[in-house]
Parts: C-alpha cells; sequence; structure tokens
C-alpha cells in the first residue's frame, strides 16, 4: 500500500511539474493533450518508481525468508544432536547387554562343561572298580561251586550288571548332552536288531506272563545305512519300558517303511501315560508315577536319550497313549537302503589260545591286576605286571613283550605318558612293542586321543573276556609274526 501510494504521489508531482511549464499556452486542444501527457508522464514516473522497489523487497523478503530458515536449520541441528546423543546412549546400553549376555553364555558353558566333565570323571571312577567286581564274579563262576553258591553269585553278577547299565547310562546322557558323540555309520539289517531285541527281553516278557512279539513289513529293506548300536539301543529301551510298564497282555515291536525313513513303533497294553504327560516322559529324569518306576527301578534317562539319538541321526519320536489302554511309542530313522556284503551273522569263532604270549599288565587297581593275571593264565599267556606308567616303562626296555595292556590313569606317569616314552625310545632302538590301551574313558574321541599317543589299540573297561583275548590273539600274533620272519 505504501509504495503504491509513493507512486502515486511521484506521478502527481511530475504531472504538476509538466504542468506549470506549459504556461501561457493557449486553452483547448493544447490545454488537453497537456493533461493526458502530464498523467501519462506521471504514470511513467510511478512504474519506474514502483519498479526501482521491486528489488528491494525482494531482497527484504529473502532475508526474512533466511532468517526463518537460519532458525528452522537451528532448531533441526538441535533435535538431531539430541537424537544423536540419545542413539550414542542406547547404543552403549546394548553394548553393555551384549556384553552381558556373552559373560553369561561363557559361564553356562562352562557350568555345562563342567557338568559333563563331573559325571565322566564320576562314571569312570565308578567302572573301574565295577570292572574289578564283574571281572572277580565271572571268575569265581568258572570254579566249582555248590548249586546254592551258584545262585547267589549270579544274583551277584545281575545286581552288578545293572549298576553298570546305570553307570553307562550317565556316561551316555552326559556324552549325548554335550554334544561329544558321533554316530558310527555302516550297514546293518534292521531285522535282526529286532530280533535280537526280541530274544533279550523274551525272558523277561515271559516271567511276567506276557507275549513279545514283531512284525516286519516285507518292504522294509534288508540293511539300511546307520548306526546299529544306536537303533538297537533306542529300541531295547522302548521295548524295555513296554515291559516294565505292562502287567497283562501284548507288547509289540513293528516295522515299516514310509517315504524314505524305517518307521519303528512299539506298542504294548500297559498302564499307559495322561495327555499332559507325554511331552514331559522325554525329559531327562522324568519319571510318571514315582510309586510305580520306584516299582521298576530305572533314573527316567532311557527316554531323554533316545530323543536325542533319533534326532542327531535325523529322525523323530513320539508317544500315542492313554491311561490304562496302552501306549504305543514310534521313532523314524531315515533308511537308505545299503548293498554292502553282510558285516554281522558271520558264525562265532573259537577263542584263540594265548600260548606262550608274553603280556605286561600296566594296572594300578590290584583287583582288575588280579582279575587280568587268572585270566591270562587261564588261556595260556605269561603275564608280567607293573603299577604305574614308570614301572612299565623299565619293564619294557629290561625285557621283550608282545604285548602291553596299559591302564591310562595311574600314579607316578599315567599310560598316555608311558606309551609316549616307550615310543621315544624305541625310535632310538627300533622295535615296537604293541600297546592295547585297557581304561574306563569311554568318552567319544577318547579312542583317538590315545591312539594319537601311540597305543596300538583300545578297549574300554568293562570289556568282554573274548573280546580282549581276541585282541591280544590279534595283537601278539602280530608281534611274533615280525619277530620270527
Ligand atoms: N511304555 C510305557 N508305558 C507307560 N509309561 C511309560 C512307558 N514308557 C515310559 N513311560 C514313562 O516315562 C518315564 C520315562 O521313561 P524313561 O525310559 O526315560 O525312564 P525309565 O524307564 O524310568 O528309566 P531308565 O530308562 O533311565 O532306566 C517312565 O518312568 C514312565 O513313567
Ligand atoms: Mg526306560
Amino acid at each position: 500500500m505504501r509504495t503504491r501510494n509513493l507512486v502515486r504521489r511521484a506521478g502527481c508531482v511530475l504531472a504538476a511539474v509538466s504542468c506549470l511549464s506549459g504556461q501561457g499556452e493557449s486553452f483547448g486542444y493544447h490545454r488537453q493533450r497537456e493533461a493526458v501527457d502530464c498523467w501519462l508522464y506521471g504514470l511513467i514516473a510511478g512504474g519506474v518508481a514502483g519498479l526501482g522497489m521491486i528489488p528491494w523487497r525482494r531482497m527484504r523478503r529473502l532475508a526474512r525468508q533466511k532468517r526463518e530458515l537460519q532458525q528452522a536449520v537451528d532448531e533441526q541441528t538441535q533435535d538431531l544432536q539430541r537424537e544423536k546423543l540419545l542413539a550414542n546412549q542406547e547404543k552403549a546400553l546394548v553394548e553393555t547387554q551384549k556384553q552381558e549376555i556373552e559373560r553369561l553364555l561363557r559361564r553356562a558353558e562352562e557350568a555345562s562343561r563342567l557338568k559333563s566333565q563331573f559325571l565322566a570323571n564320576v562314571s569312570h571312577e565308578l567302572r573301574t572298580p565295577m570292572n574289578g567286581v564283574l571281572g572277580t564274579i565271572e571268575l569265581v563262576l568258572k570254579g566249582d561251586l555248590s548249586a546254592e553258591q551258584r545262585e547267589y553269585l549270579e544274583l551277584m553278577r545281575e545286581s552288578a550288571e545293572s549298576l553298570l547299565g546305570l553307570l553307562n547310562e550317565l556316561l551316555d546322557f552326559a556324552r549325548v548332552e554335550s554334544g561329544r558323540f558321533s554316530l558310527q555309520l555302516a550297514p546293518f539289517s534292521p531285522r535282526e536288531e529286532i530280533q535280537f531285541v526280541v530274544q533279550s527281553l523274551g525272558t523277561k516278557a515271559l516271567e511276567k506272563g506276557l507275549y513279545l512279539e514283531s512284525h516286519v513289513m516285507d518292504e522294509v529293506p534288508r540293511r539300511i545305512l546307520g548306526d546299529r548300536q544306536r537303533f538297537r539301543q533306542i529300541l531295547l529301551n522302548l521295548a524295555g519300558n513296554a515291559i516294565k510298564f505292562t502287567d497283562r497282555g501284548t507288547v509289540s515291536i513293528g516295522a515299516e517303511m514310509g517315504e524314505s525313513e524305517l518307521r519303528v513303533s512299539v506298542s504294548d497294553t500297559g498302564v499307559g501315560i495322561a495327555s499332559e504327560q507325554t511331552a514331559s516322559i522325554f525329559e531327562a529324569f522324568y519319571q510318571v508315577d514315582g510309586s510305580h518306576t520306584r516299582r521298576h527301578g530305572g533314573t527316567g534317562l532311557g527316554l531323554a536319550i533316545s530323543k536325542r539319538l533319533v534326532e542327531t541321526m535325523g529322525g523323530a519320536i513320539g508317544v500315542q497313549s492313554r491311561p490304562g489302554s496302552g501306549s504305543r511309542f514310534w521313532f523314524t530313522v531315515p533308511a537308505q537302503p545299503a548293498s554292502e556284503p553282510p558285516m554281522i551273522g558271520q558264525p562265532p569263532q573259537e577263542l584263540p589260545g594265548l600260548h606262550g604270549l608274553r603280556v605286561l599288565v600296566a594296572e594300578d587297581n590290584i583287583v582288575n591286576r588280579k582279575v587280568l593275571g587268572a585270566l591270562l593264565k587261564r588261556h595260556g599267556a605269561e603275564a608280567a605286571f607293573a603299577e604305574n606308567g614308570r614301572e612299565a616303562i623299565d619293564l619294557v626296555a629290561k625285557q621283550q613283550f608282545d604285548v602291553v595292556l596299559m591302564d591310562v590313569q595311574m600314579p607316578e606317569i599315567d599310560g598316555l605318558e608311558a606309551v609316549r616314552l616307550i615310543r621315544e625310545r624305541e625310535r632310538v632302538s627300533g622295535g615296537h612293542v604293541p600297546v592295547i590301551a585297557l581304561t574306563a574313558y569311554a568318552m567319544a574321541g577318547d579312542r583317538e586321543k590315545f591312539l594319537a599317543a601311540g597305543m596300538d589299540a583300545y578297549l574300554s573297561k568293562p570289556y568282554r573276556a573274548e573280546d580282549l583275548i581276541q585282541l591280544l590273539a590279534e595283537r601278539g600274533e602280530a608281534k611274533r609274526g615280525t619277530a620270527s620272519a
């Protein structure tokens, strides 16, 4: 508005100036022209003045906009700085939490490792004397006994074996829990395994008046690739449970083929399980009914181990059951048919003799030394004894042996160090005495560790006498063969 007034005033001033300059001339036509000129000049002058105002206004507007923009930018910058500060604080918090989680994870892993280690150690310590107990019973049973003495000893052996079973289960659980086990894949016959389980549990079923049967469908391959021992273990536990928790009726083992997996089931007509408990029974140490299970024994580990084994094999395990109407446990394992020639089912071999075989027994446990001494004597071998690794090294240096049986955990110098020193000396003196590790260490990876240390073979305690004799004969004969060659 102010600008427009200014323009108008400037126009009038210019018009007045031009009017005054036209004084003295005549009125009429000239007068009219002057008026028109006057307005025209006024208009032009006003326009020029107005045009001059435009950049000035624009500059003012730009300055104002610049101020506003600057203010907005300042505010935005402050907001951003605030947000950056918050983000930094959050980042620091996340970092602290991450470190805390990592610390807790490390502690949990350490605790789990210690637990597995503890279980492995306890089981090792218990297996060693158990070996002595079982070996001694075995020896006494071979002698002259009255019927009554034999019966008591048989009972004793049964208890010792079930105690050993429990120890093995604990060790196995520790092994499976810690992931320190690997599957041993080889072709095996599922039919033969089912037959084996039916035969081994047949007596128990018969004692309870149960009918134990098996049905294997025709389409089940003769041989599949898998871990035979673990397959048998799962089946033994399921069928053992079925017999344990069934008082009358039938226990039935079935096998059929799925699309690419073998489906095995164990059905019984026993006590059954309530639906809310069917998930929990696969957890470690869970047992449904304390009184019932106390009557039948067990630790509540069988199903937990079976589940982990089945899952490691790439299969699944489950149960359908109703209280009072029996249960049907099932599991699947991938079943790739295997074409390799049968490796089992060969006729049992005669036990070889060990006549004249010179065996050094390095063992700190006196009972185990005695048991081994008696066993070796019975098979015609000549035994010498060392109570620790140092004595073993000295004896090997002084005398000729065909084979050394080496315990691992011994005082002064342990079996691993002893064999290392023996091998070191042999590198200079020549020769090679076969050393068999005979130890209660039975965790996965132990065998490899012993072999890497210089042992030639490995047998875990408690061992079967036949296995030891067989191994001694193989190793001893090989040594005698090279010595005479
Ligand atoms: N066939 C079955 N019928 C009824 N209950 C069963 C059956 N199988 C398992 N159970 C229940 O599940 C629980 C866990 O079984 P699991 O095999 O893990 O342990 P367990 O047999 O008690 O002991 P372990 O197998 O360690 O010697 C059993 O205690 C029992 O309560
Ligand atoms: Mg069981």
